[in-house]
Protein backbone atom coordinates (compact mmCIF):
# COMPACT_ATOMS: atom_id res chain seq x y z
CA UNK A 1 0.00 0.00 0.00
CA UNK A 2 2.94 2.19 1.25
CA UNK A 3 4.66 1.83 -2.41
CA UNK A 4 1.46 2.47 -4.47
CA UNK A 5 1.23 5.33 -2.30
CA UNK A 6 4.36 6.81 -3.13
CA UNK A 7 4.77 6.29 -6.66
CA UNK A 8 1.85 8.11 -7.16
CA UNK A 9 2.02 11.92 -7.12
CA UNK A 10 1.00 13.76 -4.34
CA UNK A 11 -3.12 14.63 -4.16
CA UNK A 12 -3.46 18.26 -6.14
CA UNK A 13 -6.99 19.24 -6.09
CA UNK A 14 -6.52 21.97 -9.04
CA UNK A 15 -4.77 19.01 -11.18
CA UNK A 16 -8.24 16.72 -10.52
CA UNK A 17 -10.69 19.33 -10.93
CA UNK A 18 -9.08 19.74 -14.49
CA UNK A 19 -10.39 16.45 -15.47
CA UNK A 20 -13.75 17.02 -14.66
CA UNK A 21 -14.71 19.11 -17.44
CA UNK A 22 -18.18 20.03 -16.30
CA UNK A 23 -16.53 21.83 -12.86
CA UNK A 24 -15.91 24.81 -15.81
CA UNK A 25 -19.09 25.55 -16.14
CA UNK A 26 -20.82 28.43 -15.17
CA UNK A 27 -24.16 28.77 -13.87
CA UNK A 28 -26.00 31.91 -13.68
CA UNK A 29 -22.95 33.39 -14.90
CA UNK A 30 -21.28 32.42 -11.57
CA UNK A 31 -18.34 29.43 -11.32
CA UNK A 32 -20.32 26.31 -10.83
CA UNK A 33 -19.77 24.77 -7.12
CA UNK A 34 -20.95 21.36 -6.88
CA UNK A 35 -22.14 20.69 -3.65
CA UNK A 36 -24.81 17.56 -4.29
CA UNK A 37 -22.17 14.49 -5.13
CA UNK A 38 -24.25 12.29 -2.42
CA UNK A 39 -27.43 12.22 -5.30
CA UNK A 40 -24.93 11.97 -8.11
CA UNK A 41 -20.93 12.84 -8.66
CA UNK A 42 -19.54 14.26 -11.24
CA UNK A 43 -17.57 12.21 -14.03
CA UNK A 44 -14.11 12.23 -15.37
CA UNK A 45 -13.08 12.47 -18.98
CA UNK A 46 -11.65 9.30 -19.03
CA UNK A 47 -15.19 8.04 -18.07
CA UNK A 48 -17.01 10.08 -20.65
CA UNK A 49 -14.11 9.03 -23.47
CA UNK A 50 -14.40 5.14 -22.47
CA UNK A 51 -18.08 5.80 -23.27
CA UNK A 52 -17.86 6.95 -26.05
CA UNK A 53 -15.27 5.01 -27.50
CA UNK A 54 -17.13 1.87 -26.74
CA UNK A 55 -19.98 3.10 -28.71
CA UNK A 56 -17.70 4.98 -31.87
CA UNK A 57 -15.47 1.61 -32.14
CA UNK A 58 -16.41 -1.23 -29.77
CA UNK A 59 -20.53 -1.87 -30.04
CA UNK A 60 -22.05 -5.38 -30.06
CA UNK A 61 -23.65 -7.32 -27.90
CA UNK A 62 -21.76 -9.45 -25.50
CA UNK A 63 -21.57 -13.15 -24.91
CA UNK A 64 -23.48 -14.85 -27.54
CA UNK A 65 -21.04 -13.56 -30.64
CA UNK A 66 -18.78 -15.08 -32.30
CA UNK A 67 -17.52 -11.96 -33.96
CA UNK A 68 -15.02 -10.07 -33.43
CA UNK A 69 -16.82 -6.79 -31.70
CA UNK A 70 -19.11 -9.20 -29.86
CA UNK A 71 -15.77 -10.66 -28.41
CA UNK A 72 -14.10 -7.56 -27.58
CA UNK A 73 -17.48 -5.85 -26.31
CA UNK A 74 -17.34 -9.25 -23.81
CA UNK A 75 -14.16 -9.08 -22.69
CA UNK A 76 -14.09 -5.36 -22.20
CA UNK A 77 -17.41 -6.18 -19.70
CA UNK A 78 -15.52 -8.74 -17.64
CA UNK A 79 -12.46 -7.32 -17.54
CA UNK A 80 -14.90 -4.65 -15.95
CA UNK A 81 -15.85 -7.31 -13.62
CA UNK A 82 -12.49 -7.92 -12.27
CA UNK A 83 -11.75 -4.52 -11.65
CA UNK A 84 -15.44 -3.98 -9.20
CA UNK A 85 -13.78 -7.77 -7.75
CA UNK A 86 -10.23 -5.90 -6.89
CA UNK A 87 -12.13 -2.97 -6.43
CA UNK A 88 -13.92 -4.78 -3.33
CA UNK A 89 -11.16 -6.98 -2.51
CA UNK A 90 -13.51 -10.10 -3.31
CA UNK A 91 -12.52 -13.55 -3.73
CA UNK A 92 -13.90 -14.65 -6.92
CA UNK A 93 -14.98 -11.97 -10.08
CA UNK A 94 -18.42 -14.62 -9.82
CA UNK A 95 -19.35 -13.30 -6.46
CA UNK A 96 -19.99 -9.67 -9.20
CA UNK A 97 -23.23 -9.12 -9.72
CA UNK A 98 -23.90 -5.95 -12.41
CA UNK A 99 -27.41 -4.19 -11.43
CA UNK A 100 -29.22 -0.84 -11.97
CA UNK A 101 -28.19 0.07 -8.64
CA UNK A 102 -27.78 0.05 -5.23
CA UNK A 103 -31.71 0.16 -5.40
CA UNK A 104 -32.16 -3.37 -7.44
CA UNK A 105 -28.98 -4.88 -5.52
CA UNK A 106 -30.87 -4.70 -2.23
CA UNK A 107 -34.45 -5.86 -4.11
CA UNK A 108 -32.58 -8.55 -5.56
CA UNK A 109 -31.55 -10.19 -1.78
CA UNK A 110 -34.78 -9.15 -0.83
CA UNK A 111 -36.13 -11.51 -3.30
CA UNK A 112 -33.92 -13.96 -4.28
CA UNK A 113 -32.07 -14.33 -0.60
CA UNK A 114 -34.38 -13.39 2.07
CA UNK A 115 -37.98 -14.15 0.55
CA UNK A 116 -37.79 -18.23 -0.93
CA UNK A 117 -38.54 -19.47 2.79
CA UNK A 118 -39.63 -16.47 4.48
CA UNK A 119 -42.39 -17.20 7.58
CA UNK A 120 -44.62 -14.96 9.08
CA UNK A 121 -42.93 -13.18 12.02
CA UNK A 122 -39.57 -13.55 10.07
CA UNK A 123 -37.14 -10.33 10.81
CA UNK A 124 -35.20 -8.34 9.16
CA UNK A 125 -33.29 -5.47 11.31
CA UNK A 126 -32.40 -2.15 9.64
CA UNK A 127 -31.43 1.03 11.41
CA UNK A 128 -33.37 4.56 11.67
CA UNK A 129 -30.70 6.38 9.38
CA UNK A 130 -31.40 4.38 6.23
CA UNK A 131 -32.28 5.24 2.73
CA UNK A 132 -35.78 4.75 1.44
CA UNK A 133 -34.33 1.89 -0.59
CA UNK A 134 -33.49 -0.69 2.56
CA UNK A 135 -36.48 -0.07 4.01
CA UNK A 136 -39.77 -0.20 1.11
CA UNK A 137 -38.47 -3.73 -0.11
CA UNK A 138 -38.61 -5.03 3.53
CA UNK A 139 -42.24 -3.54 3.97
CA UNK A 140 -42.79 -5.06 0.76
CA UNK A 141 -41.97 -8.00 1.95
CA UNK A 142 -43.94 -7.65 5.50
CA UNK A 143 -47.21 -6.80 3.40
CA UNK A 144 -46.79 -10.11 1.24
CA UNK A 145 -45.62 -12.80 3.63
CA UNK A 146 -45.68 -11.37 7.15
CA UNK A 147 -42.03 -9.74 7.97
CA UNK A 148 -41.57 -8.08 10.48
CA UNK A 149 -38.76 -5.42 10.03
CA UNK A 150 -37.15 -4.52 13.03
CA UNK A 151 -35.17 -0.90 13.68
CA UNK A 152 -32.13 -0.36 15.73
CA UNK A 153 -32.25 3.43 17.46
CA UNK A 154 -29.77 6.46 16.64
CA UNK A 155 -28.90 8.81 19.11
CA UNK A 156 -28.89 13.07 18.89
CA UNK A 157 -25.51 12.65 17.35
CA UNK A 158 -26.55 10.21 14.29
CA UNK A 159 -24.84 7.14 16.12
CA UNK A 160 -26.04 3.91 15.53
CA UNK A 161 -27.04 2.99 19.55
CA UNK A 162 -24.89 -0.53 19.52
CA UNK A 163 -26.42 -1.75 22.35
CA UNK A 164 -30.26 -1.57 21.04
CA UNK A 165 -29.03 -2.67 17.61
CA UNK A 166 -27.46 -6.07 19.62
CA UNK A 167 -30.81 -6.18 21.12
CA UNK A 168 -32.85 -6.49 18.38
CA UNK A 169 -31.21 -9.45 16.68
CA UNK A 170 -33.26 -12.72 17.89
CA UNK A 171 -34.10 -15.87 17.00
CA UNK A 172 -36.21 -14.95 13.75
CA UNK A 173 -33.62 -12.32 12.18
CA UNK A 174 -32.65 -13.85 9.12
CA UNK A 175 -30.47 -10.77 7.96
CA UNK A 176 -29.09 -7.30 9.08
CA UNK A 177 -29.27 -4.58 6.21
CA UNK A 178 -27.46 -1.16 7.10
CA UNK A 179 -25.74 1.33 5.68
CA UNK A 180 -22.26 2.02 5.72
CA UNK A 181 -22.58 5.51 5.70
CA UNK A 182 -25.83 7.68 6.03
CA UNK A 183 -26.61 9.93 2.83
CA UNK A 184 -28.48 12.33 4.90
CA UNK A 185 -26.05 12.93 8.35
CA UNK A 186 -22.77 11.37 7.02
CA UNK A 187 -22.94 9.03 9.77
CA UNK A 188 -20.46 6.06 8.89
CA UNK A 189 -21.53 3.13 10.83
CA UNK A 190 -19.15 0.87 12.45
CA UNK A 191 -19.62 -2.20 9.91
CA UNK A 192 -17.35 -4.10 10.91
CA UNK A 193 -18.43 -4.22 14.06
CA UNK A 194 -22.28 -4.91 13.41
CA UNK A 195 -20.92 -7.77 11.14
CA UNK A 196 -19.47 -9.26 13.95
CA UNK A 197 -22.20 -9.44 16.34
CA UNK A 198 -24.74 -10.47 13.62
CA UNK A 199 -22.21 -13.44 13.33
CA UNK A 200 -22.14 -14.16 16.26
CA UNK A 201 -25.39 -14.67 17.04
CA UNK A 202 -25.48 -16.09 12.78
CA UNK A 203 -27.24 -13.42 11.52
CA UNK A 204 -25.69 -12.73 7.23
CA UNK A 205 -25.32 -9.29 6.58
CA UNK A 206 -25.88 -6.68 3.66
CA UNK A 207 -24.18 -3.67 3.68
CA UNK A 208 -25.10 -0.73 1.61
CA UNK A 209 -22.33 0.76 0.16
CA UNK A 210 -24.17 3.54 -2.02
CA UNK A 211 -22.57 6.68 0.16
CA UNK A 212 -19.56 4.65 1.38
CA UNK A 213 -16.77 3.48 -1.55
CA UNK A 214 -16.39 6.85 -3.22
CA UNK A 215 -15.18 8.25 0.34
CA UNK A 216 -13.29 5.24 1.80
CA UNK A 217 -11.34 1.86 0.87
CA UNK A 218 -14.01 -1.02 0.77
CA UNK A 219 -12.57 -4.50 1.92
CA UNK A 220 -15.65 -6.77 1.29
CA UNK A 221 -13.14 -9.84 3.41
CA UNK A 222 -11.98 -7.89 5.66
CA UNK A 223 -15.27 -6.77 6.59
CA UNK A 224 -16.69 -10.39 6.26
CA UNK A 225 -20.11 -9.13 5.16
CA UNK A 226 -22.11 -11.56 3.10
CA UNK A 227 -23.55 -8.78 0.76
CA UNK A 228 -22.27 -5.22 -0.08
CA UNK A 229 -24.47 -3.01 -2.85
CA UNK A 230 -23.25 0.15 -4.88
CA UNK A 231 -23.90 2.76 -7.56
CA UNK A 232 -21.65 3.45 -10.12
CA UNK A 233 -22.79 7.04 -10.44
CA UNK A 234 -22.16 7.56 -7.01
CA UNK A 235 -18.01 6.88 -7.70
CA UNK A 236 -17.72 8.78 -10.84
CA UNK A 237 -19.24 6.56 -13.17
CA UNK A 238 -22.51 6.20 -15.17
CA UNK A 239 -25.96 6.18 -13.91
CA UNK A 240 -27.83 3.01 -14.25
CA UNK A 241 -25.51 0.36 -13.27
CA UNK A 242 -24.39 -1.08 -9.82
CA UNK A 243 -22.87 -3.88 -8.50
CA UNK A 244 -24.01 -6.85 -5.81
CA UNK A 245 -21.27 -8.65 -4.23
CA UNK A 246 -22.29 -11.85 -2.32
CA UNK A 247 -20.69 -14.57 -1.16
CA UNK A 248 -20.42 -16.78 -3.61
CA UNK A 249 -21.68 -19.69 -1.20
CA UNK A 250 -24.94 -17.78 -0.32
CA UNK A 251 -25.30 -16.78 -3.94
CA UNK A 252 -24.96 -20.31 -5.06
CA UNK A 253 -28.51 -20.92 -3.44
CA UNK A 254 -30.05 -18.34 -4.34
CA UNK A 255 -32.93 -18.79 -6.91
CA UNK A 256 -32.50 -16.22 -9.87
CA UNK A 257 -33.84 -12.64 -9.73
CA UNK A 258 -35.43 -12.53 -13.29
CA UNK A 259 -35.79 -14.91 -16.11
CA UNK A 260 -34.67 -14.23 -19.82
CA UNK A 261 -31.23 -14.51 -21.59
CA UNK A 262 -28.37 -14.79 -20.36
CA UNK A 263 -29.22 -16.21 -17.18
CA UNK A 264 -29.94 -19.70 -18.81
CA UNK A 265 -27.65 -22.75 -19.95
CA UNK A 266 -30.26 -24.63 -21.59
CA UNK A 267 -33.76 -24.25 -21.94
CA UNK A 268 -36.57 -26.37 -23.01
CA UNK A 269 -40.64 -25.95 -22.52
CA UNK A 270 -40.14 -28.71 -20.04
CA UNK A 271 -37.24 -26.87 -17.56
CA UNK A 272 -34.96 -24.65 -17.84
CA UNK A 273 -31.29 -24.91 -16.46
CA UNK A 274 -29.70 -21.77 -14.94
CA UNK A 275 -26.35 -20.15 -16.34
CA UNK A 276 -23.78 -20.36 -13.21
CA UNK A 277 -22.59 -17.53 -11.50
CA UNK A 278 -22.66 -14.75 -11.73
CA UNK A 279 -24.63 -14.70 -14.97
CA UNK A 280 -27.63 -16.52 -13.12
CA UNK A 281 -28.30 -12.86 -11.91
CA UNK A 282 -28.10 -11.15 -14.97
CA UNK A 283 -31.00 -11.77 -17.29
CA UNK A 284 -31.27 -10.09 -20.72
CA UNK A 285 -29.08 -7.28 -22.16
CA UNK A 286 -27.25 -5.56 -19.61
CA UNK A 287 -25.87 -2.40 -19.32
CA UNK A 288 -22.66 -2.97 -21.25
CA UNK A 289 -21.02 0.63 -21.18
CA UNK A 290 -22.62 1.96 -17.73
CA UNK A 291 -20.26 -1.23 -16.77
CA UNK A 292 -17.02 -0.24 -19.23
CA UNK A 293 -18.18 3.20 -17.58
CA UNK A 294 -17.72 2.19 -13.91
CA UNK A 295 -14.66 0.08 -14.63
CA UNK A 296 -13.17 3.37 -15.73
CA UNK A 297 -14.29 5.33 -12.87
CA UNK A 298 -13.04 2.11 -10.44
CA UNK A 299 -9.47 2.49 -11.99
CA UNK A 300 -9.56 6.29 -11.84
CA UNK A 301 -10.63 6.42 -8.07
CA UNK A 302 -7.88 3.83 -7.42
CA UNK A 303 -5.20 4.15 -9.08
CA UNK A 304 -5.28 7.73 -10.96
CA UNK A 305 -6.46 9.21 -7.48
CA UNK A 306 -6.00 6.65 -4.47
CA UNK A 307 -8.38 6.44 -2.29
CA UNK A 308 -6.57 7.17 1.11
CA UNK A 309 -5.60 10.54 -0.65
CA UNK A 310 -9.15 11.10 -1.36
CA UNK A 311 -10.28 10.62 1.79
CA UNK A 312 -7.65 12.56 3.42
CA UNK A 313 -8.95 15.38 1.20
CA UNK A 314 -12.09 15.10 1.72
CA UNK A 315 -11.69 14.61 5.84
CA UNK A 316 -10.25 18.34 5.57
CA UNK A 317 -12.79 19.55 3.56
CA UNK A 318 -15.37 18.16 5.66
CA UNK A 319 -13.85 19.27 9.06
CA UNK A 320 -13.03 22.85 7.96
CA UNK A 321 -17.15 22.87 6.29
CA UNK A 322 -18.09 22.19 9.22
CA UNK A 323 -16.39 24.74 10.80
CA UNK A 324 -17.24 27.30 9.09
CA UNK A 325 -21.22 26.66 8.56
CA UNK A 326 -20.86 25.72 12.60
CA UNK A 327 -19.97 29.89 12.95
CA UNK A 328 -23.37 31.08 11.00
CA UNK A 329 -25.85 32.24 13.66
CA UNK A 330 -29.19 30.46 13.34
CA UNK A 331 -27.95 27.07 11.32
CA UNK A 332 -27.92 23.88 13.06
CA UNK A 333 -25.97 20.99 11.62
CA UNK A 334 -28.10 17.65 11.62
CA UNK A 335 -25.89 14.64 11.96
CA UNK A 336 -22.61 15.21 14.15
CA UNK A 337 -21.42 11.85 14.24
CA UNK A 338 -18.03 11.53 15.22
CA UNK A 339 -17.16 9.65 12.32
CA UNK A 340 -18.65 11.63 9.51
CA UNK A 341 -17.80 11.07 5.67
CA UNK A 342 -19.06 13.52 2.81
CA UNK A 343 -22.32 15.21 4.43
CA UNK A 344 -23.34 18.50 5.58
CA UNK A 345 -26.71 18.71 6.62
CA UNK A 346 -28.02 21.56 8.32
CA UNK A 347 -31.13 23.91 9.21
CA UNK A 348 -31.26 27.51 8.53
CA UNK A 349 -33.57 29.02 11.63
CA UNK A 350 -36.21 30.39 9.87
CA UNK A 351 -35.46 29.68 6.28
CA UNK A 352 -37.37 26.65 4.42
CA UNK A 353 -34.83 24.40 2.89
CA UNK A 354 -35.94 24.72 -0.08
CA UNK A 355 -36.00 28.74 0.09
CA UNK A 356 -31.95 27.80 0.88
CA UNK A 357 -31.44 25.82 -2.28
CA UNK A 358 -33.16 28.13 -4.43
CA UNK A 359 -31.28 31.34 -3.30
CA UNK A 360 -27.85 29.20 -3.40
CA UNK A 361 -28.70 28.17 -7.24
CA UNK A 362 -28.62 31.92 -7.84
CA UNK A 363 -24.75 32.04 -6.59
CA UNK A 364 -24.19 28.69 -8.79
CA UNK A 365 -23.83 26.95 -5.48
CA UNK A 366 -26.05 23.07 -5.86
CA UNK A 367 -26.79 21.58 -2.88
CA UNK A 368 -29.71 19.01 -2.41
CA UNK A 369 -32.96 19.85 -0.28
CA UNK A 370 -35.32 18.12 0.68
CA UNK A 371 -35.92 14.85 2.80
CA UNK A 372 -33.02 12.73 1.15
CA UNK A 373 -35.23 9.66 0.63
CA UNK A 374 -34.72 8.99 4.09
CA UNK A 375 -37.61 10.53 6.11
CA UNK A 376 -37.37 8.15 8.95
CA UNK A 377 -34.25 10.29 9.83
CA UNK A 378 -35.98 13.36 9.10
CA UNK A 379 -38.88 12.66 12.08
CA UNK A 380 -36.29 11.30 14.04
CA UNK A 381 -34.35 15.23 14.18
CA UNK A 382 -38.09 16.96 14.37
CA UNK A 383 -37.83 18.51 11.16
CA UNK A 384 -39.16 18.19 7.70
CA UNK A 385 -36.73 18.06 5.11
CA UNK A 386 -32.62 19.70 5.70
CA UNK A 387 -30.57 21.41 3.18
CA UNK A 388 -27.55 18.73 2.60
CA UNK A 389 -24.23 19.75 1.00
CA UNK A 390 -22.17 16.56 0.11
CA UNK A 391 -18.80 16.51 -0.95
CA UNK A 392 -16.54 14.87 -3.22
CA UNK A 393 -12.89 14.13 -4.20
CA UNK A 394 -12.68 17.79 -6.53
CA UNK A 395 -14.00 19.95 -3.87
CA UNK A 396 -12.55 22.52 -2.20
CA UNK A 397 -12.37 24.69 1.17
CA UNK A 398 -12.46 27.76 -0.95
CA UNK A 399 -16.37 26.30 -1.92
CA UNK A 400 -16.62 25.89 1.46
CA UNK A 401 -16.31 29.89 2.23
CA UNK A 402 -18.24 29.91 -1.10
CA UNK A 403 -21.14 27.96 0.76
CA UNK A 404 -20.95 29.68 3.76
CA UNK A 405 -20.89 33.25 2.27
CA UNK A 406 -24.47 32.07 -0.23
CA UNK A 407 -25.87 31.14 3.24
CA UNK A 408 -25.01 34.33 4.85
CA UNK A 409 -27.07 36.12 2.29
CA UNK A 410 -29.93 33.44 2.72
CA UNK A 411 -30.12 34.68 6.30
CA UNK A 412 -29.51 38.26 5.24
CA UNK A 413 -32.42 37.97 2.89
CA UNK A 414 -34.91 36.53 5.52
CA UNK A 415 -33.99 38.38 8.13
CA UNK A 416 -34.25 42.04 6.90
C1 LIG B 1 -27.45 5.24 1.34
C2 LIG B 1 -28.12 5.06 0.01
N1 LIG B 1 -28.63 3.87 -0.30
C3 LIG B 1 -29.22 3.64 -1.47
C4 LIG B 1 -29.34 4.62 -2.42
C5 LIG B 1 -30.00 4.32 -3.72
O1 LIG B 1 -29.08 4.41 -4.76
P1 LIG B 1 -29.57 4.31 -6.28
O2 LIG B 1 -30.65 5.34 -6.44
O3 LIG B 1 -28.35 4.63 -7.06
O4 LIG B 1 -30.06 2.93 -6.49
C6 LIG B 1 -28.83 5.89 -2.15
C7 LIG B 1 -28.98 7.00 -3.10
O5 LIG B 1 -28.95 8.15 -2.75
C8 LIG B 1 -28.19 6.11 -0.90
O6 LIG B 1 -27.67 7.31 -0.59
Amino acid sequence: MTTALQSRPAFDVRKVREDFPILKSLVHGKPLVYLDNAATTQKPSSVIRAIGKYYEAQNANIHRGVHFLSELGTRLYETARVKVQRFLGAADPKEIVFTRGTTESINLVASSFVRPGLQAGDEVLITHLEHHSNIVPWQMLRDEKGLVLQVAPIDDRGELVLEEFEKRISPRTKLVSVAHVSNALGSVLPVRKIVEIAHRRGVPVLLDGAQAVAHQKVDVRALDCDFYAFSGHKIYGPTGIGVLYGKAALLEKMPPYQGGGDMILSVTFERTKYNHLPYKFEAGTPHIEGVIGLGEALDYVSSAVGLDAVAAHEHDVLTYGTRVLSGIPGLRLIGTAREKAGVLSFALEGVHPHDIGTILDQEGIAIRTGHHCAQPVMDRFGVPATARASLALYNTKEEMDALAAGLKKVAEVFRS
